[in-house]
């Protein structure tokens, strides 16, 4: 089916089902000019939670349509590929965290919202990277912590709150790589430019950055800004709304080391979804999200924790 047939059917099918769609910033082009809202992973929460859809379809990757679920249960909630994984959530298995959580006992376990819901359930409250900081601000100073699953977001706290953290060793296979030698040689050709970096990014990226945070907030910091060049230190499918929203101004993906499986800066697991299995799953009604009631009752606790500080 041609691509604008297809987003005629898909249009259709939102009314017809009640449906909505969620995508989130590093999906496809195609995938987010069709999605009725737009996000990084703490907003698409808060939607995905509001939404009074019957059907939400997440275009997204799994811990992400999780956290859909988790928020609202009584909604069907399809994922075009199940296999849209990530490889912090994937480094992270139940049997290993309770094996590191029974050496720390008295930490209070914080996690990235990037992890299976069993792990959420295993945690005393969930952040995501554009509330990381505020989440363990909130914790008392006294209190030791263990945070997982990714070990850049984890120094990236360290070092700005000065707290100490037990830190689980995972990392975005994305973020971790770019090259911070081209990315000075690009610089070099565009001084007047700024680095705006994920906080998954590694530390020598994050120190070289003009601004770090979440996906939504380097977005607004490129729109508010008065510069008129940006090397962006994330995933390339943020490139595709801000060239509409900013056709002016000049957006270099930061560049990343050559035996990178594919040389760029695109999450696989973000790009198995497509078009036509977005589609697909919307008429087939599946694949769906299926979480036990037991799980998501221990899950939403540290979801709902993090979302009444925001
Ligand atoms: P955001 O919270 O900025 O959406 O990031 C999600 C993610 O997977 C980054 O790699
Ligand atoms: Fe996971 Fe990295 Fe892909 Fe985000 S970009 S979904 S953290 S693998």
């Amino acid at each position: 089916m041609k691509r604008e047939e297809l987003i005629d059917r898909i249009q259709q099918l939102k009314k017809d089902k009640n449906a909505v769609v969620l995508a989130h910033y590093y999906q496809t082009g195609d995938i987010q000019d069709v999605a009725d809202f737009i996000g990084d992973s703490l907003g698409l929460s808060i939607e995905a939670k509001k939404t009074t859809a019957d059907i939400i379809v997440f275009a997204g990757v799994h811990f992400m349509a999780e956290t859909a679920k988790i928020l609202n249960p009584t909604k069907k909630v399809l994922l075009p590929d199940l296999e849209a994984g990530c490889s912090l959530a994937d480094s992270c298995t139940p049997e290993m965290f309770q094996n590191v959580k029974n050496k720390f006992p008295n930490h209070t376990v914080i996690t990235y919202v990037n992890c299976s819901a069993e792990i959420k359930a295993m945690s005393d409250i969930v952040c995501t990277s554009s509330n990381a900081l505020k989440i363990v601000e909130s914790i008392p100073n006294d209190q030791p912590i263990l945070f997982a699953p990714d070990k850049n977001l984890g120094a990236y706290i360290v070092k700005k709150t000065g707290r100490e953290m037990e830190l689980w060793e995972g990392a975005c296979v994305v973020h971790e790589a770019f090259s911070l030698e081209k990315l000075i040689k690009i610089r070099l050709k565009h001084p007047k430019s700024k680095i705006v970096a994920h906080p998954e990014s590694e530390e020598q990226i994050l120190k070289y950055a003009d601004f770090i945070g979440s996906t939504s907030e380097m977005k607004a910091f490129i729109i508010d800004s008065d510069r008129e060049v940006f090397i962006v230190a994330t995933e390339e499918g943020i490139l595709h709304g801000l060239r509409k929203e900013v056709p002016n101004k000049i957006l270099i993906p930061a560049p990343v080391y050559e035996d990178n499986s594919c040389a760029c800066g695109e999450c696989a697991f973000m790009k198995v979804n497509t078009l036509q299995k977005l589609y697909n799953c919307m008429v087939n009604e599946s694949p769906e999200i299926q979480i036990s009631d037991e799980l998501i009752r221990q899950a939403v606790k540290p979801i709902e924790r993090m979302l009444a500080i925001k």
